[in-house]
């Protein structure tokens, strides 16, 4: 099958962005169609009795019956190489930026646009591989190109080529994408650049089991609701409780290499805020500007539909060419809703069957093709790469019942449940203790007891003391406080400080916006201990009231945002401190005792 090969049809029917053609019959399912004269461009969704029904990524408003649609015969693609990075793309990867400044922030529809800048020339340092002769396979790596400061960008051989060996090969230097590196013994060419289709997962060795936590910096997280690097967590909230910031957080803190981040049908200015935002933020590893390993799509409310449909598959596959090179990708949607959305609104057009709330009954596989092409792998290049996935959704009225949020919960293993009450009391990340959890926790243990072994035990006695506040709360809520003995209502105390000063944490403070894995266990520990020695000491016969008006307790909730991240001696002296204090309460309430 020949790229040029072309097939012509007719429109016979336009509904919104569903368009039916006739005379496509030879074409293959999500082949591309150039739609109508102005050449929009669509992809087969299905094909029955002759009747080809195409989705439009494009505002196709004034298309006519009548108008030609030209097959391509061949699937909606991406193109991968040097030159992604930093870049915003729309649904189906037409830069945002360049075409900002003809036509505003929209794209003129059937305006096409290079992808990546083919005029650019990319510095190519050879690998063993490149050089005739040599013998490759699919993922062999031929080169490098530094495609940023943050990334080092390899170029394989794409994994469709059939030869087996090279016939020519290019020297050291400076090479477009349209230039050609290498040739197979099979006369292959091989580009920096090579197309991929969006909804076919790219091919790995072999699958590996997760073990290493995807470091983000939220204490919530991270010692709470783990995420492993090849994990899939799902951030559910009703609108205002955080999963915007929460996402953002995560993309500008985590540990990953690279970053994909897809705004899914958004308000048009809340993409904007990212737009401006995120090319001014600094990676606080390298130093250097973030968009240096970021990659943005964006696709607003108002752009149509069934790009934002596709937008999902675009990004993963963007992330799995760079875990192909050994990297550890994470990527963002917000929110899934939306794009579940636009699945609605196309199947409505397309009188399919609804099954549960107007959603089509293929809901639960699509999600699953998404999270699914999560994980970490040997690539076919050998060492070892992930993906991360993080979902945000929005369910109406903030109520995970629908269903949406019911079949994202089949496919995530981490579930970051955002709280209304939380976020409405301002407690922010408003990630609720009590129905969020993490199955990744056993997996990253190992990780974290090599780092600090303290991370599992005071993490399960925090979590404890939580579950045991809120059925303390649920007591005094019914007949008050003043009826727990003060060996439970040191547990309300202490409650408190983890929820101030350990579970909270603004995005907008300097110091707290990011924590440390090492600063994370230390605080927890500390207020661990806390817990521990005040129970000591009122089972001794200490009144709680010695214990709250220690001065320390107000000085531990403040250790986030007092001490910075390298500051472990400050951290101690606040430990010194308290352990001091509570020497004496105890000192003093041992000799009540004996006397
Ligand atoms: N970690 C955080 N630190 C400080 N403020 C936060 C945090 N998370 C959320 N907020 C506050 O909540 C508001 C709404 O958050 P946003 O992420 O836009 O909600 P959503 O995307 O769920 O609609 C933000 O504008 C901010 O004021
Ligand atoms: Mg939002």
């Amino acid at each position: 099958m020949s790229e040029n090969e072309t097939v012509t049809g007719r429109v016979t029917r336009i509904s919104g962005p569903i368009v039916y053609a006739e005379g496509l019959g030879a074409c293959g399912l999500y082949d591309v169609v150039d739609v109508g004269e102005a050449a929009l461009i669509g992809e087969i969704i299905r094909l029955k009795d002759g009747v080809a029904t195409i989705q439009v990524y494009e505002d196709d408003t004034g298309m006519r019956v009548g108008e030609k649609a030209v097959c391509h015969r061949r699937p909606l693609s991406v193109r991968l190489g040097p030159g992604l990075v930093g870049t915003i793309y729309d649904g189906i990867q037409r830069p945002l930026k360049s075409l900002f400044s003809s036509s505003g922030a929209f794209l003129e529809p059937g305006k096409r646009s290079e992808p990546l800048d083919a005029a650019r020339k990319w510095r190519l340092e050879p690998a063993e591989a490149l050089r005739s002769g040599a013998a490759i396979a699919p993922g062999a790596v031929l080169g490098y190109v530094r495609e940023t400061e943050s990334v080092n960008h390899a170029i394989s051989v794409p994994p469709t080529v059939r030869g087996r060996s090279l016939a020519w090969a290019a020297a050291a230097g400076e090479y477009t994408i349209d230039e050609p590196i290498a040739r197979t013994e099979l006369g292959e060419e091989i580009f920096l650049a090579h197309h991929w289709p969006v909804r076919r997962p790219r091919p790995f060795a072999r699958k590996l089991t997760v073990s290493e936590p995807l470091i983000t910096g939220q204490r919530v997280i991270d010692v709470f609701f783990p995420l492993s690097k090849g994990g899939t967590a799902a951030i559910p909230g009703g609108f205002g409780t955080g999963k915007t910031m929460t996402q953002h957080a995560v993309a500008k803190w985590c540990d990953a290499d690279l970053i994909v981040y897809i705004g899914c049908g958004e308000r048009g200015n809340e993409m904007t805020d990212v737009l401006s935002e995120f090319p001014e933020l600094i990676d606080p590893r390298t130093g250097r500007s973030l968009m240096e390993r970021t990659i943005l799509i964006a696709n607003t409310s108002n752009m149509p539909v069934a790009a934002r449909e596709v937008s999902l598959y675009s990004g993963i596959t963007l992330a799995e060419y760079y875990r192909d090179m050994g990297m550890d990708v994470a990527i963002m949607a917000d929110s899934t809703s939306r794009w579940a959305e636009a699945l609605r609104e196309l199947s409505g057009r397309m009188e399919e069957m609804p099954a549960e709330e107007g959603f089509p009954a293929y809901l639960p596989t699509r999600l699953a093709e998404f999270y699914e092409r999560a994980g970490r792998v040997v690539p076919l290049s050998g060492g070892e790469g992930s993906i991360s996935v993080i979902g945000a959704v929005s369910p109406p009225g903030g109520d995970f019942s629908e269903p949406v949020t019911q079949h994202t919960k089949r496919f995530i293993r981490c579930f970051w449940a955002l709280d209304r009450e939380l976020a409405n009391a301002r407690h922010y990340p408003a990630i609720g203790w009590i129905e969020s959890y993490s199955e990744y926790a056993e997996e990253v243990r190992a990780w974290w007891d090599r780092l600090d072994p303290r991370w599992s035990s005071v993490r399960a006695q925090a979590l404890e003391l939580l579950k045991r506040e809120q059925r303390l709360q649920q007591i005094v809520r019914l007949i008050g406080p003043d009826v727990l003995p003060d060996t439970e209502r040191i547990i309300l105390v202490v409650a408190e400080m983890v929820k101030n000063g350990f579970l909270q944490q603004s995005a907008f403070d300097e110091v707290d916006m990011f924590s440390v894995p090492a600063k994370q266990v230390v605080i927890l520990k500390i207020m661990m201990d806390f817990y521990r020695r005040s129970l000591a000491i009122i089972r001794n016969g200490a009144p709680l009231a010695k214990i709250s008006a220690l001065s320390c307790r107000e000085e531990i909730v403040r250790i986030k945002t007092t001490f910075a991240n390298e500051d472990a001696a400050g951290i101690s002296g606040v430990e010194a401190r308290m352990n001091q204090e509570l020497d004496e309460l105890e000192r003093l309430y041992r000799k009540v005792e004996t006397v």
